[in-house]
């Protein structure tokens, strides 16, 4: 028998990821995949990629792999374009793709400005790329995923990217209620990544975040903090703001591996 040709004609919710290739994203499409939900996986990665997909799905129907730099235009085209030449439509954003600063002070790195391109530019050039589709559509659900540090400050530009998507986030849901488009914001606490390798700290692994996300689809929220203890922390920032500054400085600032310091 042959193989029918794309848009594969499926029911299931069709869903762009990006950052599929490793922590979070890679828990998220894991998690998604079991569920049933059709997959448009993107990271620049390729190799690890292509393997999770084949992994989550042998037949290459329901998952696929389209290599992207969210950074690049013509790439965010691409795969919004795989994306409907493979499945027709489109039902869910999600953009977890994110980058801190490498190693040392934002003010050593030569390009710091990147985290703001990856984790703020991207998201919201992805949206503009799939709004109209939705928009038109009346239905469709974007997810972003932000940070604790959108809430409480930590390292500077890090926090600046996610205090920029968190407003975004809110913002936008706000902009498109009543149009049959939600939106989401999901934001982490520490959880055990590449991004964290070198954070010395005790945390839960990806897979908390990525049920997070499935939980979300399921019932949209302007914004969910996880794990849960994180609240706390956000509630004492605001509150106590030189405590938070205590805190973050001990736990956070100087566990990371900032070298030349
Ligand atoms: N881990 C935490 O504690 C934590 C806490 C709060 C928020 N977050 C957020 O969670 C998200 C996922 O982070 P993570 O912890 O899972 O880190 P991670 O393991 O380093 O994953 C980051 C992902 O982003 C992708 N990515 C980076 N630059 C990209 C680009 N230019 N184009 C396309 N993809 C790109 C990476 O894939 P390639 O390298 O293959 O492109 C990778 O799949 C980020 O938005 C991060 O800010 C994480």
């Amino acid at each position: 028998m042959t193989a029918p040709t794309p848009p594969w004609n499926t029911s299931r919710p069709v869903v762009v990821l990006t950052g599929a290739s490793s922590g979070i994203g890679l828990a998220t499409a894991t998690e998604l995949a079991a569920l049933g939900y059709a997959l448009v996986l993107a990271a620049r990665r390729e190799d690890q990629l292509g393997a999770l997909a084949r992994r989550l799905d042998p037949s290459g129907h329901r998952v696929i792999a389209v290599p992207t730099d969210v950074t690049s235009p013509d790439s965010r085209r691409a795969l919004i374009a795989a994306a409907h030449a493979h499945f027709g439509r489109i039902d869910v954003l999600i953009n977890n793709a994110g980058v801190t600063v490498e190693r040392g002070w934002w003010w050593d790195d030569p390009d710091p400005l990147r985290v703001l391109r990856v984790n703020l530019d991207a998201p919201i050039e992805l949206i503009r790329l799939v709004l109209p589709e939705m928009r038109g559509r009346g239905s469709g659900h974007i997810v972003n995923i932000g940070s604790v540090a959108g809430q409480a400050a930590t390292n500077g530009l890090y926090s600046a990217s996610k205090f920029g998507i968190r407003g975004f986030s809110l913002g936008l849901r706000r902009e498109l209620l009543g149009s049959g488009v939600n939106v989401s914001l999901v934001s982490p606490g520490f959880v055990k990544s590449e991004m964290t390798a070198r954070a010395r700290l005790p945390m839960p692994g990806p897979d908390i975040v990525a049920r997070a996300v499935a939980s979300v689809l399921l019932r949209p929220r302007r914004e969910v903090l996880v794990p849960r203890v994180y609240h706390l922390f956000a509630w004492l920032d605001r509150r106590l703001p030189a405590l938070g500054d205590r805190l973050v400085r001990r736990l956070i600032v100087r566990r990371y591996d900032h070298s030349g310091q």
